[in-house]
């Protein structure tokens, strides 16, 4: 008789956006009038910048001819885009990362969720409370988190590291000694994030202590202050404890299309064996490589043209960004982020629960953001709303949450 992985019955209730769609589908269907704006899931809106679709159209064309037709990729990814992301995501930074150390994949969410199975299972995880989810749930259905306290909503063998406004949102130094420390940084969901001596103390801390970081840069294109690193690799000592993930969805808008990369730099050690060679098999015997025709869409980002769109498309959700902020702020809301990423965290007003909240702006405004206490304990009492809507529906719903 098989048996299951019995790690994956232990994971609590379903994902959080399910449930949101679940709470927006029952209220339309009682509603069908109502017009719902969705400022909560991650997700872009505008299209693909003209140099992406142009290098896409003509990759395609190159599949149809057998002189130019491409199979499996490199395990390793295309080295025209390894090299593309080696000069202007590090070079140009100052960062000593080569195209041999670069993995392209699908995205930073798969390869979040798959780093961990280089690790021991006993090594002890750290993450920021709150958090993008998946670093936790990877963790839990590889049975690395202990047992699930539904009370506090926290696993055991997790060390959390509370964000919130009274540490300014900056994770502090645990008092357990962590082994694997996840940063995501800027943040998802506070959308805040720290300076570059701040990250620096991280590198240091965990060369001392012999912890790996597994750095998630999913939303570095939204840093506008001059003092917050692009790369954890502009911090000294990164190579030897530092993983970074990358992801062209929020940068590019590649959310539909896929594609997102790792850097394992070769000085990365445990003992003798390298996390680089570790990760490399991993990848060639588990993934087949990012399509080419995506691979050349990626390569298109870093194009004089196709930077100059997508500083352009940045900007564009920034300025939602600001306005949500100020206009929550007049409306006499506690609001952080927003400055170096796309999203608006928000107190909840009158000591309200985060659900009740998120029923409250459904319910009154039609509006659907994202409660904080689906991304870690720590962000009960906040709420989250994204910049990545239309601008004329960011007002609209601005409008309506001030009249409520
Ligand atoms: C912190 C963080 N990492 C990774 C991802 C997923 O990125 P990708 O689309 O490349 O899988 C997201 C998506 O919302 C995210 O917020």
């Amino acid at each position: 008789m098989f048996k299951i992985n019995d790690n994956y019955q232990k994971l609590p209730g379903s994902y959080l956006f399910s449930t949101i769609a679940k709470k927006v589908a029952a209220y339309t269907q009682a509603n069908p009038k109502k017009d719902i704006i969705r400022l909560g899931i991650g997700d872009v809106t505008q299209p693909l910048a003209p140099a992406v679709i142009n290098a896409m159209h003509k990759a395609v064309d190159e599949m149809a001819d057998a002189a130019t037709f491409r199979g499996y990729a490199p395990d390793l990814g295309y080295e025209f885009l390894r090299n593309a992301i080696a000069e202007h995501d590090y070079k140009a930074r100052g960062c000593d990362i080569e195209p041999g150390e670069i993995f392209v994949s699908d995205g930073a969410k798969s390869d979040s969720a798959n780093i961990q199975e280089i690790f021991a299972q006993d090594n002890k995880i750290a993450v920021c409370d709150p958090v993008y989810p998946v670093y936790v749930d990877s963790n839990v259905m590889s049975g690395r988190t202990g047992t699930y306290d539904a009370v506090s909503g926290t696993w055991s063998d997790v060390v959390y590291m509370p964000c919130t406004m009274e540490n300014q949102f900056a994770p502090e130094f645990p008092k357990e000694t962590p082994d694997i420390i996840y940063l995501c940084l800027p943040n998802n969901p506070t959308g805040t994030t720290i300076t570059k001596s701040q990250l620096q103390e991280w590198v240091d801390y965990a060369n001392k202590v012999g912890a790996v970081i597994i750095y998630d840069g999913a939303y570095e294109a939204y840093i506008s202050e001059g003092d917050v690193a692009h790369s954890i690799y502009e911090c000294e000592g990164a190579r030897t404890c530092a993983i970074e993930l990358k992801s062209f969805s929020k940068n590019a808008g590649f959310t539909g299309v896929r594609l997102g990369y790792t850097v394992v730099p070769k000085d990365l050690k445990c003992g003798e064996a390298s996390l680089h060679g570790m990760w490399a098999r991993r990848h060639g015997t588990k993934f087949n490589g990012a399509p080419y025709i995506v691979q050349r869409a990626g390569e298109a980002v870093y194009s004089p043209e196709g930077k100059a769109q997508l500083k352009e498309q940045v900007a564009y959700y920034m300025k939602n960004a600001s306005a949500i902020k100020s206009g929550l702020q007049e409306a006499g809301y506690t609001v952080f982020g927003g400055v170096n990423a796309p999203y608006i965290w928000l107190k909840t007003p009158d000591k309200m629960t985060s659900w009740d909240f998120f029923d409250y702006l459904l319910e009154q405004a039609n509006v659907v953001g994202t409660p904080g206490s689906g991304f870690g304990p720590s962000g009960e009492g906040y709420f989250r709303l994204t910049a990545f809507g239309s601008y004329e529906n960011t007002l609209k719903a601005l409008e309506r949450i001030r009249k409520v």
